[in-house]
């Protein structure tokens, strides 16, 4: 049985048709853990590593190298939020939305950023330019309500303020097709 599996996956070739070198560090990943389905949760935070999200074609070859159902693995993914289904924009502006912050507008916040870049929080723009997310409390309660853009806290802020900063951030680096 053992030795079908490795006959197939020979037969398969290590890797992604892709090329994408990433699925042969997956590869590694699911190697060390001797394909054992019980390991998905820690293959599935290795794939997140290093795609930064998981798509669809990352579930599916997951599921094909577990010998799991899609359906399996699907489940498996989207149980924890801490697994992200769209690839990350080039920029990204997290809303806190811990008691602090929420109680001070964060919800408020968030609408506005997604009324503003046609976008659901915990997605990313069709350009590929900003990804919009909430988070539990970042630590910084006395600055709330707090917003971390491109990974930098911005304190105190209001709807208008949290457009007008990821407005400047968006603007300040062009698209290489704009250049
Ligand atoms: S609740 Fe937002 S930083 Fe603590």
């Amino acid at each position: 049985m053992a030795e079908a599996r490795t006959a197939e996956r020979a037969a398969q070739g290590e890797g992604h048709p892709s090329g994408d070198e990433r699925f042969a560090l997956l590869d590694k990943t699911l190697r060390k853990a001797r394909y054992q389905q019980d390991q998905l949760i820690e293959v599935l935070h290795v794939a997140q590593d290093l795609f930064g999200h998981l798509s669809e074609d990352i579930l599916i070859y997951l599921a094909r190298q577990l010998k799991l159902p899609p359906s399996r693995v699907y489940g498996v993914a989207t149980f924890y939020h801490l697994f992200s289904f769209t690839a990350p924009g080039r920029h990204s502006a997290t809303v806190c939305m811990g008691t602090a912050c929420f109680v001070k507008g964060a919800e408020e916040i968030v609408q506005q950023l997604e009324a503003a870049h046609d976008v659901r929080s915990g997605q990313t723009t069709e350009d590929g330019e900003l990804t919009v997310s909430t988070a539990r409390c970042v630590g910084s309660c006395g600055l709330a309500p707090v917003v971390v853009v491109d990974g930098v806290v911005t304190s105190h802020q209001t709807a208008e303020s949290t457009l007008a900063h990821v407005g400047e951030v968006l603007a300040k680096e062009p698209t290489e097709a704009s250049t």
